[in-house]
């Protein structure tokens, strides 16, 4: 009996590609399950949506700015920036296979080579620098914008984050996950107080979405910001609402973090550039 439930089991994990890891694995099973058990009205596909997955009320205010997505101007820009060549002639379409299209996709992976996760974002700059440009910034602007366009032409491929066999990337995975369960800052919470055990509620204004398919949107349009921002932005704000030290923009250990969080979302679509409050 036993041995037919391992079969079976790696059956489904070759058929749907994802890591044979036992610990990921388990790991992600139990985070989605956390949320479906939370939040059975919410059909499973829809924790894409953030908040607006689980709050009728908000949800109708969202679909009408959605009418007229306050990140389509930074869709533009992004595409026109993709396509503007570098001084060396080459562009961005050099980096990214097929014109780009499809790509989201393929972050964020482990690169045993580097040692590192490489990130949508990391890779956009990564592009610019060895075509002899200058890096942009990551939480916002320029960035931001050819992160939305890649977004946008790749909205419906899924979030599929494979860990190598590779004790770097097992090891990038764990560090995401402790930094996503430590409680920090004075107020002393983890992320997972405020976005798992706590979803759902309400803090001051906001109502807590749920951390499943909290990667999926991103780059975001937010009203607070009055532009786009990338998931690190957000990451800052996070830790920072807590007070404690919001870290850089693709530092390693926020990298780290988009690892661990995109391979608990693994099987949701990609849906971004997102609008939020
Ligand atoms: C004190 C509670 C609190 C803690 C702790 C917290 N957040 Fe948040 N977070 C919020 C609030 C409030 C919002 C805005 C409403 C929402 O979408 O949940 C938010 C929004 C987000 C969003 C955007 C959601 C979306 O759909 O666009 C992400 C991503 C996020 N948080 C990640 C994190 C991560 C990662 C951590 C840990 C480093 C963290 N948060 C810690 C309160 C918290």
């Amino acid at each position: 009996m036993k041995g037919k439930i391992i079969l079976l089991s790696s059956i489904v994990l070759a058929t749907v590609g994802i890591s044979a890891y036992a610990g990921p694995e388990q790991d992600r099973v139990a985070f989605q399950k956390f949320f479906h058990d939370k939040f059975p009205r919410t059909p499973k596909a829809d924790f894409i949506n953030g908040i607006y997955s689980i709050d009728a009320a908000s949800r109708e205010q969202w679909l009408e700015i959605e009418e007229f997505p306050p990140y389509e101007i930074a869709i533009e820009e992004g595409e026109e920036l993709f396509n503007t060549s570098f001084k060396n002639g080459k562009s961005y379409a050099d980096c990214f296979e097929n014109d780009g299209k499809n790509s989201r996709k393929n972050y964020p992976y482990f690169d045993p080579k580097r040692a590192e996760v490489v990130t949508l974002e990391l890779a956009i700059n990564d592009c610019r620098v060895a075509n002899g440009e200058e890096p942009l910034k990551y939480a916002k602007g320029k960035l931001a914008a050819i992160s939305a366009y890649l977004s946008f032409v790749s909205r419906g491929e899924r979030i599929n984050v494979v860990i190598p066999d590779n004790a770097g990337a097992l090891q990038a995975y764990e560090n995401g996950k402790e930094f996503y369960y430590r409680k920090r800052g004075q107020l002393n919470f983890s992320c997972f107080d405020c976005h798992g055990a706590a979803s759902g509620q309400r803090v001051r204004a906001d109502r807590l979405s749920p951390a499943l398919g909290h990667v999926s949107h991103f780059p975001v349009y937010r009203s607070k910001w009055g532009g786009m921002g990338t998931l690190h932005r957000r990451f800052k704000g996070c830790n920072e609402q807590v007070r404690a030290k919001g870290l850089n923009p693709q530092s390693q250990a926020y990298k780290e973090l988009e690892y661990f969080l995109s391979y608990m979302s693994n099987g949701l679509e990609f849906n971004g550039p997102g609008a939020r409050k």
